[in-house]
């Protein structure tokens, strides 16, 4: 589902020097997967998962998401793409002077579908993050879980086939984070919608990720299987972030 081939970022400090977010590397993220990024704060972890819909423009590589090589397009094709692709944010991101609904509605109205069809698939969406009961609310109104379901739903309604979530449970208690997690293991599990997460949680990984990479100063120095909730790392530096947590 998502191939990146030799990408890297580096990013310009304002006294001109260069630095490297991400060295150039390969991954894989099979369809139907949830898959995990994690390392240290500065990793290059969001830095990784902006790159996969172009919201930071490789340097170097090429990104492949869903057969189409994003770098080639041209801004209205990726425009077009990025439907494709749905992102979740740690601090959810939603426009406090709109109702839940119209938060779950903008990519839909922004894509041009007609009311009727919005106010359809804007139900469902809620309905699929329990919060049908909300939809009239402010984002003011809302606990920390329900304003991330409502991220959650927003960025399902235009039917992507991959969801990004860049430490979608950071900002939340551990008994929202659980009904967080189980609402995003519940839209891959329905839809088959493939799920890139980063986290520098282990608990997140464990619980929800088929598969991990482990970033570590812009270097990929691992990928790793999630088996029975264990983190088997090989490397030192990530046996030593599973056993801090
Ligand atoms: N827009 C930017 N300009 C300059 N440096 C940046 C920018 N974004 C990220 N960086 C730097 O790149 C490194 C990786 O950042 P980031 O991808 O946010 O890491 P992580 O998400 O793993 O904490 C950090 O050292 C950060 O300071
Ligand atoms: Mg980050």
């Amino acid at each position: 589902m998502i191939v990146l081939d030799n990408v890297s970022k580096r990013y310009q400090h304002r006294d001109k020097t260069w630095f490297t977010a991400v060295e150039p590397l390969c991954l894989r993220v099979e369809a139907g997967e949830i898959f995990g990024l994690m390392g240290y704060s500065g990793a290059g972890k969001s830095t990784l998962l902006r790159l996969i819909n172009l919201l930071e423009r490789p340097d170097s590589g090429r990104v492949t998401v869903d057969g189409q090589d994003l770098t080639a397009l041209n801004a209205a094709d990726l425009r077009r793409s990025r439907q494709n692709i749905g992102m979740v944010f740690q601090q959810f991101n939603l426009l406090a002077n709109r109702t839940v609904a119209d938060n779950v509605a903008f990519p839909l109205t922004v894509a041009g579908w007609d009311k009727a069809a919005r106010d359809k698939r804007v139900a469902e969406c809620l309905d699929i993050v329990g919060l049908c009961d909300r939809a009239n609310h402010y984002p003011a109104q809302l606990s920390g879980g329900q304003k991330q379901r409502v991220g959650i739903a927003r960025a399902l309604a235009p039917s992507p086939k991959v969801i990004l979530a860049d430490e979608p449970t950071s900002a939340l208690d551990p008994a929202t984070t659980r009904s967080v997690l189980a609402c995003l293991a519940d839209i891959n599990h329905r839809f088959n919608v493939t799920i890139v997460i980063v986290t520098h949680e282990m608990s997140v990984i464990r619980r929800l990720c088929d598969r991990t990479a482990l970033l570590h100063q812009g270097k990929l120095l691992e990928t790793i299987v999630v088996k029975d909730n264990q983190i088997h790392a090989q490397s030192a530096i990530g046996q030593e972030l599973v056993q801090e947590d």
